[in-house]
């Protein structure tokens, strides 16, 4: 009697213990998501599912081995940071220097690395008193010499590239952090008006070189909803009118102290005009307060990671036409006073934390 009755209590703790344990699966089924399979991580930046690159100079590339080098194993674009500016192309109208913006093209060309153009239109070349842009700054004229002007100055630029260039940024951050048209400060607006000289730039491009794709490069859409919004609306604008414009660049020069969630919206945002996203000039700066004494601490360095990887993470999950890829501002981690490790290499050509952001971001 006793040997039954223990039998009994015995399957009723078995039966108790697998209602129970089968309970827990499946309420932890319905909770947990299975872990998703990650996908292969690339062996370099050359090898991710979008072109990732830099803003390069050419001293660099032509004198400094360890970074030519790393440019050629790592990026899959490249940005001439200063070479295919008017400032430094032009001297006077119809003058102009060639030499740095060839040899960009060329490398880029040998080394199979898409070469990004940067850029056609910007109100800063018309404020440089003390440099190459005279010409510009005081040349008299009505509306329709402006657009000439401009017009000879694109087709000299873009057709020069012709086939050498995947991409331009035709106009650079026509719009102020409050939304506005920049007016008087910029030459182009004030002498042409605005969008107008916008829509004239891109009409230009596209006539110099059909097949490069055109894009409008600004910053602050991470830290302005107005600016962010006056951007979409500008480009929204510009595809009524029949301009041609393929794509929208996102500087976002940023730093550690920003919510990486703007980061994501921003990017985001902006792919809401069903335009190609290039974020086109990334840093992010750990130094913010510029102390002198500053030190890249590992908790500074982990909150890079997660702003590089926020970044690459939302690239990633754009649909495949609209990836045109990240460009960092630079190569490596200058060294200057005060310090600051924006990139995704250090001074000595390593890779940082922040380059397993950029993977991790891919491979999610
Ligand atoms: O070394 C040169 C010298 O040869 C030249 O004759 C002289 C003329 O001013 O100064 C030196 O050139 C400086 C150049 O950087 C190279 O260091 C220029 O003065 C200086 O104005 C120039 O600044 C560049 C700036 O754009 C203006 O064109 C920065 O390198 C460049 O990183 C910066 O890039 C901008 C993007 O185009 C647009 N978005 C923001 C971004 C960062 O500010």
């Amino acid at each position: 009697m006793k040997d039954i009755n223990f039998r009994k209590i015995r399957i009723a703790i078995c039966l108790f213990i697998l209602i129970g344990l089968t309970a827990c699966f499946s309420c932890s089924d319905e909770k947990q998501e299975p872990e998703k399979p990650k996908k292969p991580q690339p062996e370099t930046l050359r090898d991710s599912p979008f072109p990732i690159g830099a803003a390069l100079n050419p001293n660099s590339l032509k004198t400094n081995v360890n970074y030519r080098e790393l440019v050629q194993k790592e990026l899959g674009s490249l940005t001439p940071e200063n070479q295919m500016k008017m400032w430094t192309i032009t001297k006077g109208r119809g003058e102009y220097f060639w030499d740095d913006a060839d040899f960009m093209a060329d490398f880029a060309r040998s080394n199979n690395i898409r070469l990004h153009g940067h850029c056609l239109v910007w109100y800063k070349d018309g404020t440089r008193t003390n440099s190459n842009m005279q010409w510009l700054i005081n040349f008299q004229g009505t509306k329709e010499e402006w657009k000439q002007v401009m017009r000879e100055y694109i087709l000299a630029v873009a057709g020069r590239y012709k086939g050498k260039v995947a991409s331009w940024d035709v106009v650079n951050e026509a719009i102020r952090d409050d939304g506005s048209f920049r007016g008087e400060d910029d030459i182009w607006c004030k002498n042409i008006g605005a969008p107008e000289y916008i829509d004239w730039a891109f009409h230009c491009a596209h006539e110099a070189d059909p097949d490069a794709l055109l894009f409008y490069n600004d910053y602050g859409h991470e830290y302005s909803t107005t600016k962010q919004q006056a951007i979409n609306d500008l480009i929204k604008g510009m595809i009524e009118r029949g301009v041609p414009i393929h794509g929208i660049g996102l500087q976002m020069h940023t730093n550690v102290n920003r919510n990486i969630v703007d980061l994501r919206n921003a990017i985001n945002f902006a792919a809401q005009t069903g335009l190609k996203v290039h974020v086109s000039e990334l840093d992010v700066a750990v130094n913010t307060s510029k102390n002198p004494s500053a030190e890249f601490t590992t908790e500074l360095q982990d909150a890079q990671y997660r702003s590089y990887m926020m970044v690459s993470a939302t690239m990633a999950a754009l649909p495949e036409e609209q990836q045109y890829g990240i460009t960092t501002w630079g190569l490596q981690d200058p060294v200057t006073t005060p310090p600051d490790w924006p990139l995704m290499f250090d001074s000595n050509y390593q890779r940082k934390k922040a380059y397993q952001g950029i993977m991790n971001g891919i491979s999610e």
